[in-house]
């Protein structure tokens, strides 16, 4: 343990812990799937940090690499209890036949589990989401009362699967791209519009706000405003539950900081970045609407500005035209393709190229990414963590920071810092990676 640092006490994994996720689409079920899958011993959890990432602890000598499961206290798979909300009331099996992520053998020994999960009711509102609609929503008498009804529907959830704690993480649709107003400022406002019905509360609004009136802990998987609401970060301070977002980082993104940070480190200039994806899943259908495109653009293309910073390298960045488009292309489903083209210029402003072509999956990319956020968010709240979680950052596109604060997009920093979190976690030494001899210190071990 390193001075000055706080002994932290994990409460330990007890019990059940149900994941919620509000949308059982692709995602949603590649994850619920996945899962079944890999206790049945039919398939790993690849991708998955939580399940198969190791850290190494003490000094460089010790040789000390730990599972990070078996560092950490996490809630075991076998402990996990599946739920959700959608707006069709297909159970998990159909819905995941539906998404045609899975191919129908392994969905075939997967059946029953999942067939067994049906979505509750959920709270929708067709100006949020333009695109796709169903039966299987609530009624009530205000924005207020239709946050009661998921309050009661996580009550009932953890009574009648008799979980100790519940996690909530979005995997629903991409909310029309919405600014603040005045009722998001303060949670008094927040509340007093939840009564008054303010069109300018979205549904994953009322959905976080229910999370945390019941102490459950909230991950924001798509780019829709939620936990970004300072009435809604205020309330999570107040609940001392732990909140994270937003937008998963599965494909062009997750390879974008990757990709430019390192361009940057070694200080060569860029032109211009051209993101262009084709996607034929529900996603991509709901993302063709202009409003919910909105939402995305502004996550994806903010990663660049921030990573390129022009004020800081004007000759470098003062000038990169940076376009991104999605296409929504039925025949390829869920199997996204993605072209970048990166004009860049090295010494004497000679130009040069890079061309990505990125045949990926996005579920499959993404269910790991909510299994890890689910986890990590139970921890974080048995470690007495409360507010934005930014060492969570990791698995975001657009990381959600303390007010005042720069994001840090560059995923092997966003590594160290979730790292050294559990590090923290643990009372194990942090690491800073400084390895130096100087006056006679010998730190080369760090
Ligand atoms: N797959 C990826 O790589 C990736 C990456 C980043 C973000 N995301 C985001 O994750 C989300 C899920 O993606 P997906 O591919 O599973 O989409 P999907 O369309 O297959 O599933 C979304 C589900 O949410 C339901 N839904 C919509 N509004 C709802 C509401 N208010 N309450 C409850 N359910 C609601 C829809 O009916 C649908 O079944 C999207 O917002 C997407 O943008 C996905």
């Amino acid at each position: 343990m390193s001075p000055n640092q706080q002994k932290i006490n994990l409460a330990p994994a007890k019990g059940k812990l149900a994941i919620l996720t509000p949308g059982m689409g692709a995602v949603a079920t590649t994850l619920y799937a996945g899962v079944i899958a890999v206790k049945k011993g039919i398939s790993q959890p690849i991708g998955s940090y939580t399940q198969m990432g190791k850290i190494r602890l003490g000094k460089r000598t010790e040789n000390r690499w730990e599972d990070v499961k078996n560092l950490v206290p996490l809630a075991k798979l076998e402990d996990v209890v599946f739920g959700g909300w959608d707006i069709f009331p297909e159970n998990a099996y159909e819905a995941a036949a539906h998404a045609k992520v899975l191919e129908r053998d392994l969905l075939e020994q997967v059946k029953d589990e999942l067939s067994q999960i049906k979505p509750m009711k959920a709270v929708f509102d067709k100006n949020f989401i333009k695109r796709i609609d169903g039966e299987n929503v609530k009624t009530g008498k205000n924005k207020l009362d239709l946050a009661e009804q998921l309050r009661q529907d996580i009550r009932d959830f953890l009574k009648n699967n008799g979980c100790d704690r519940a996690v909530m993480v979005w995997c629903a649709s991409t909310e029309v791209y919405t600014p603040f107003t005045a009722c998001h400022q303060t949670l008094k406002a927040f509340e007093e519009g939840l009564k008054n019905n303010d069109p300018s509360i979205s549904p994953s609004q009322i959905y976080v706000y229910a999370a945390l009136k019941e102490r459950v802990p909230y991950a924001n998987g798509s780019p829709n405003l939620s936990v970004e609401v300072p009435a809604l970060q205020e309330l999570s301070i107040e609940m001392a539950t732990p909140i994270s977002g937003s937008d998963f980082k599965t494909g062009q993104t997750f390879i974008k900081t990757v990709i430019a940070p390192g361009l940057r480190n070694r200080n060569l200039g860029v032109a211009g970045w051209y993101s262009t994806n084709i996607l034929g899943n529900r996603d991509g259908e709901v993302l063709d609407d202009p409003g919910s495109f909105k939402s995305k653009e502004v996550t994806k293309t903010g990663v660049l500005d921030d990573i390129f910073d022009k004020t800081r390298y004007p000759e470098l960045y003062g000038n990169i035209s940076h376009v991104v488009r999605i296409n929504y292309y039925p025949p390829r489903g869920d199997n996204k393709e993605g072209w970048d083209n990166i004009d860049i210029f090295g010494w004497l402003g000679y130009p040069m190229q890079i061309k990505i072509n990125f045949l990926c999956r996005d579920s499959i990319l993404a269910a790991p990414i909510v299994l890890d956020l689910a986890l990590f968010s139970d921890l974080a709240s048995r470690a007495g963590m409360r507010g934005i979680q930014e060492w969570l950052s990791f698995y975001y596109k657009a990381p959600v920071v303390k007010p005042g604060l720069s994001v840090e997009h560059d995923l092997s920093v966003q590594l160290l810092k979730l790292e050294n979190t559990l590090r923290f976690f643990t009372n194990e030494e942090l690491i800073n990676h400084l390895g130096l001899t100087y006056y006679g210190v010998d730190e080369g071990e760090n």
